[in-house]
């Protein structure tokens, strides 16, 4: 399969994720500041970013796409240019669904880099496997990042607190650190079948 390599928009450069990231890769996901509204997601050890940069280049490989480097292309105030911004791109999921994500080192914030890199990761997600619907995740009291779903065009397809569609009470008895009690909000690019929404609420 063909795989998508350095996109480039206006002030942006999506490279794949390669090991030599790892480093700039684990001051994004292991800094708190990036975990604001999931706390438990932060990355506490430097291997637990290779394995997800591992894992990002064996899925590009399968599946054409995958979580790119976004690396700033000219300088911008104390921002210097090639510097790693963070990551953006779209995940394949375990069922015929990608996963569209992002998450930027604080001192990128605020200047529109998370739209620009989301918008081109959804339409390469969507132009390298065009069957396939782009979804997204994201916590209800995460402002920024539902800006940024809608401002790129996706649209909401369900909102709720428990791993259960209907939105009745999650059965499973709640686990320290555990997040079945955080709202979820879920976005796409089209209308999700029943099979397809079900599944991407199943994820928690
Ligand atoms: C959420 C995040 C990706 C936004 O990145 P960013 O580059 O600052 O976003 P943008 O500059 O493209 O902003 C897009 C819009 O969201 C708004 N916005 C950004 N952060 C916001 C916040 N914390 N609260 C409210 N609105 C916010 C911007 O004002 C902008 O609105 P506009 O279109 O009306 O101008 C970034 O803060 C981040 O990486 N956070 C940590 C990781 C994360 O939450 N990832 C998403 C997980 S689902």
């Amino acid at each position: 399969m063909p795989t998508v390599q350095t996109l480039r928009t206006e002030r942006l450069a999506l490279r794949p994720l390669a090991l030599d990231d790892v480093d700039a890769y684990y001051a994004v996901y292991g800094d708190p500041r990036t975990w604001e509204h999931l706390p438990s997601g932060r990355h506490t050890s430097r291997d637990e970013s290779e394995r997800a940069i591992t894992a990002s280049i064996d899925s590009r490989r399968r599946y054409g796409f995958a979580h790119c480097a976004v690396l700033l292309r000219e300088p911008l105030g104390e921002l210097r240019a090639g510097v790693f911004l963070g990551s953006a791109g779209a995940k394949m999921l375990d069922f015929d669904a990608w996963n569209l994500g992002y998450r930027f080192a604080p001192e990128a914030w605020g200047h529109g880099f998370a739209t620009e890199a989301a918008a081109v990761a959804l339409a390469t997600a969507q132009s390298t496997r065009p069957g396939t619907p782009v979804t997204a995740r994201v916590l209800g009291n995460n402002a920024g990042s539902i800006r940024v779903l809608e401002r790129i065009g996706l649209e909401r397809q369900w909102r709720g607190r428990s791993a259960h569609r209907d939105g009745t009470a999650d059965a499973r008895p709640s686990t320290p650190g555990g997040t079945t009690h955080l709202e979820r909000v879920i976005y796409a690019d089209r209308v999700l079948d029943d099979e397809t929404l079900d599944a991407v609420i199943a994820l928690g």
